[in-house]
Order: structure tokens, then sequence, then C-alpha cells
């Protein structure tokens, strides 16, 4: 059993939340990380939301389908989105631009993980949230109102994939 190890960080609800939901993404970057403590993988994401829906606090995530880490997406019942605030900029290019089919990340970076029961997340960031998977649904060409979507973000045709998370846990450092 994975131990729940917490000691850097305390548990908040999401009524304490004081954040501003568009920059903690665009500008702080985060670390997106599924699978459990015996195989999982992390990437870097600066597009996601948080909001409500179906009655439940969730996030929500745009992984594109090549992503090795929307392989253990699919897999997993729950994710991890760990947010930096801005720092550990040159980790997270990494993470952001190399493939842990081809190599191990945190061992290239020294950024460490950490386990909250199955869920594993980045011991070295701000914030954390853990979601259970609750839906995914992928974007499609034919219902994008803006052209300049299809024509800036897909030549390649692979759509992003949403994932949905409610937020069972929010975790912050001391
Ligand atoms: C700043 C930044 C933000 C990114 N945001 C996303 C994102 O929101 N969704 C996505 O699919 N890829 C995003 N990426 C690209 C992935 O992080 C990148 O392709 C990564 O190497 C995938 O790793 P993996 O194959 O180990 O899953 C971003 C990259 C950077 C540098």
């Amino acid at each position: 059993m994975n131990q729940v190890n917490t000691m850097a960080f305390r548990e908040i609800s999401v009524n304490d939340l004081q954040i501003n939901p568009v920059t903690l993404f665009s500008d702080g970057w985060a670390l997106l990380t599924a699978g459990n403590k015996a195989s999982f993988n992390s990437m870097t994401v600066s597009w996601g939301a948080i909001g409500e829906i179906w009655g439940k606090h969730s996030l929500f995530v745009f992984v594109r389908p090549q992503r090795y880490t929307d392989e253990f997406m699919q897999k997993s019942d729950l994710f991890t989105v760990s947010c930096f605030g801005g720092t550990h900029r040159k980790e997270l290019g990494v993470f952001g631009r190399k493939s842990g089919r081809d190599c191990d990340k945190y061992a290239e970076t020294g950024l460490t993980t950490e386990t909250d029961g199955d869920a594993v997340y980045c011991a070295d960031a701000e914030m954390i949230f853990i979601c259970k998977k609750t839906a995914k649904t992928s974007l499609e060409p034919q219902n994008f109102y803006d052209d300049t979507i299809e024509d800036d973000c897909y030549p390649a045709k692979d759509y992003h994939k949403i994932y949905v998370g409610e937020i069972v846990k929010i975790l912050v450092r001391e």
C-alpha cells in the first residue's frame, strides 16, 4: 500500500482557493500525472480549466492523443495536476518537450514525486489537485466556430481530448 505522505502540504477546501483560474495554467504551468506508483507518466500542461459540472467541483485538462501521458489517462481512475505558479520553468520545459516513452523525465530534471493513496503528484509543486476521472470527450473540427483554431492549432489534425475530473483533494505547500 502506498503511504499517504503530505508532509510538506496541507489540505484545503475549494472554498479556501485563492487563485486566478486562467493564469494558474496559462502562466503558472502545471504537470499532469496519471498512473500509479508502480507506473505513471507526467507532462507539462498550460491549458486547463476549473469550475463546476454535474454538481461536482471539476478540473478540465486538454490532452493531444499522441501524448504518452494519454495512455495513462485512459487507464487511470485518478489524475493529478501539480501547479507551479511560474516556478521550475526549466524543469517543466523538459517535461513539455521530452516524452516519457524515451526517457525518465524525473531523473533528468531532479523533480520528485509523492503519493496520496493511488495518486501520484509532483512534490516540488505549489498546489496539487487530485482528481477522479468523470468524463472524456474529444474536440471535433466541425464544431469549431472560429476558423483560426483549426489553422493555428491543428495542422496535424491531432485534436485534443478533454478529460474532466472531480476534484477530490487540494494540497497546498505549507
Ligand atoms: C508550456 C507547455 C504547455 C503544454 N501544454 C500542453 C497541453 O495542455 N496539452 C498537451 O497535450 N500538451 C501540452 N504540452 C506538450 C506536452 O507537454 C509534451 O508533448 C510532452 O513532451 C508530452 O510528454 P509525454 O509523451 O511523456 O506524455 C505543453 C508543453 C509545454 C512546454
